[in-house]
């Protein structure tokens, strides 16, 4: 059992060496000019869970108060995952977005229901583009509205973005791991 355990370990560091030198899985997609590619599949990725945000809330990546209570799920790229739950450590190259969705007016008692896709925002790690004040991540706001969102984004400020994931930099590695159930991992 234990030679399983290790030699499955011994497979996903591997593949972790592969994705930060080679950018194995899914490459993160940056331009020349410093911007990143809006990612194609993220809804394909790990749900690790979701918020629910009430209306009138301010909304993260605008400032503005939500008009409907809106969902926040957050999907980690799978080989981010995996290292993660099998680690402990979010590797070079992790992708994570969080993505809003508008819902409809519900009378109480009644469920609420989702009505459409409502804003996208992402971080990555990167050690070489990003500082370490900032955990080597990079933010970005592919806009906070409905479909289409914007095909690229340029790095966030990082008094705008990162002065609240700085609050976990010592136990969470400056991401909300906590928050998120489908984080949990057995050694935790
Ligand atoms: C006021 C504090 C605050 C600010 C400012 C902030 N965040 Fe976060 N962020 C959070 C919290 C709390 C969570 C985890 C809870 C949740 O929303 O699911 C989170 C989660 C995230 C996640 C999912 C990964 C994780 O760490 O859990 C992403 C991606 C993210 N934020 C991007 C951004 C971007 C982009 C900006 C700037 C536009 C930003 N955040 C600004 C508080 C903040």
């Amino acid at each position: 059992m234990k030679g399983i355990t290790t030699a499955a370990l011994a497979l996903i560091l591997s593949c972790s060496a592969l994705f930060a030198d080679e950018q194995f899985n899914l490459p993160v997609s940056f331009n020349a000019d410093g911007t990143i590619n809006r990612p194609f599949n993220h809804r394909q990725w790990v749900n690790v869970g979701t918020t629910l945000i009430p209306k009138g809330e301010i909304n993260i990546i605008d400032g503005n108060p939500i008009s409907t209570s809106e969902y926040i799920d957050t999907c980690v790229e799978p080989m981010s995952y995996a290292i993660y739950m099998a680690t402990g450590t979010w590797p070079n190259g992790t992708q994570i977005v969080k993505e809003f969705t508008s819902t409809v007016e519900a009378e109480p008692g009644e469920v609420l229901v989702e009505s459409h896709y409502n804003g996208l925002a992402m971080l990555v790690k990167d050690m070489e583009r990003f500082p370490a004040e900032t955990g080597h991540l990079g933010f970005f706001n592919f806009g906070h509205h409905p479909e289409p969102y914007e095909t690229t984004a340029s790095a966030m400020p990082r008094e705008q973005c990162s002065s609240c994931h700085e609050a976990t930099a010592s136990d969470q590695q400056y991401i909300f791991t906590d928050h998120h159930i489908g984080l949990k991992r057995v050694s935790d």
